[in-house]
């Protein structure tokens, strides 16, 4: 039974056909960090999604940590997402782009000249990150940020959200999950700061908290949206005592900015302990707007947790990488193919835009 999930709903000012999302997945096939035809393949070949949701894109050169991800920052990354976003729209479906600053997480080898590493604090994440030149390298120490920087990255999250409306993107979700730079400032174990930006519950929800503010003003609140991974581990971070009192005071804040969506990710599925499914209740109830889940969903399990209302819609990450027409083999209850983690993220057709369309398995 999809019954809920094949029905519609509301995000924000969009009506989504169905409740099937497609989640945020990093495939690296953006040569030069510009938005390709290929790209514009893969997204079209999944327009059947309620909604798409982009792999993690920078608002900037500062916020582009990895090997050819893509940015929307210039006005040729402009260009090429108008052409994934036309050929979403031609297909009938909708799609957002997901604003990834990776702050800490990057190496000077994946950055444009003159980008800096930066962070809410001069800590290194443990553990590697690929370089395309040199391998796997250890992540550099970051530059702590001043104000001017906050001030100057809050900034760069409001130019690539009006560049994303003027590329024709449905809205934006901002990346506050998985440790990235709204994350490391959430969490004690990236954020050691002792001014209004660290320290309490208050102060490091701050800096989501104004980006999302600076976003929605700029354009609309109706059409953005926040992921947030309670209790993640990735990236080097680590709860802390305050966690759920962090988050719940970040989505009473985020409800009154009105925005349209959060999206929650369950780390249980990441191999991360998960956390008591008390937490994601009481945010579900301090958030009024849609509340997306995510984590290791098949149709089954996505239909049983919005029956028994634990969220307004599903987001599917793995099985939309092997299954183009996610939605019509859910509908036919048809079996699901299995992703190839190999080609996650190398370049090329591969493991991208070849598994065939349809309800074979
Ligand atoms: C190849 C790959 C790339 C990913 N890249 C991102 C990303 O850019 N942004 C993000 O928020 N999550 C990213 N994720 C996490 C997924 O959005 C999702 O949370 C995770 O895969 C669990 O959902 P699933 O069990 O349906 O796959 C990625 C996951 C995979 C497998």
């Amino acid at each position: 039974m999809t019954d809920i999930l094949l029905s519609p709903g509301k995000l924000g000012r969009l009506t989504l056909p169905n409740r099937v999302v497609m989640a945020p997945m990093t495939r690296s096939r953006a040569i030069g960090n510009v938005p390709n035809d290929l790209m514009a393949r893969y997204y079209a070949e999944r327009a059947g999604a309620g909604l798409i949701i982009t792999e993690g894109v920078a608002p900037s050169a500062d916020g582009l940590g990895y090997p050819r991800i893509p940015g929307i920052f210039t006005d040729e990354q402009q260009a090429g997402w108008r052409k994934v976003t036309d050929a979403v729209h031609a297909k009938g479906g909708r799609i957002v782009v997901q604003l990834m600053h990776t702050g800490r997480i990057g190496h000077p080898d994946n950055m444009l000249p003159g980008a800096r590493l930066v962070a809410p604090s001069a800590v290194a994440a443990a553990g590697q990150m690929w370089t395309d030149q040199k391998g796997l390298q250890d992540h550099p120490v970051p530059v702590e940020m001043t104000e001017a920087d906050i001030a100057k990255a809050i900034g760069e999250y409001v130019d690539a959200s009006r560049r994303a409306i003027a590329a024709g993107f449905d809205g934006v979700e901002l990346h506050g999950a998985n440790g990235y730079l709204i994350d490391q400032f959430l969490n004690t174990k990236s954020n050691r700061r002792a001014d209004r930006w660290g320290g309490s519950v208050e102060n490091r929800t701050r800096f989501a908290v104004e980006v999302a503010k600076a976003v929605a003003a700029a354009i609309g609140p109706d059409r953005v949206g926040i992921r947030i991974s309670p209790h993640g581990v990735y990236n080097d971070l680590a709860p802390d005592a305050e966690m759920d009192a962090l988050y719940l005071a970040l989505l009473r804040a985020l409800d009154s900015l009105g925005i349209a969506f959060v999206h929650f990710v369950n780390v249980g599925a990441m191999g991360a302990p998960e956390p008591k499914p008390a937490l994601r209740k009481a945010l579900r109830e301090a958030f009024h707007g849609a509340f997306i889940l995510n984590g290791g969903y098949d149709g089954a399990k996505a239909e049983a947790d919005l029956a028994a209302g634990a969220g307004d819609f599903v987001a599917f990450g793995k099985p939309f990488i092997s299954n183009p027409d996610l939605v019509a083999k859910l509908k036919a209850g048809a079996p699901l193919r299995p992703a190839d983690p190999e080609t996650f993220f190398t370049p090329g057709e591969r493991g991208y835009t070849d598994y065939p369309a349809g309800l074979a398995a």
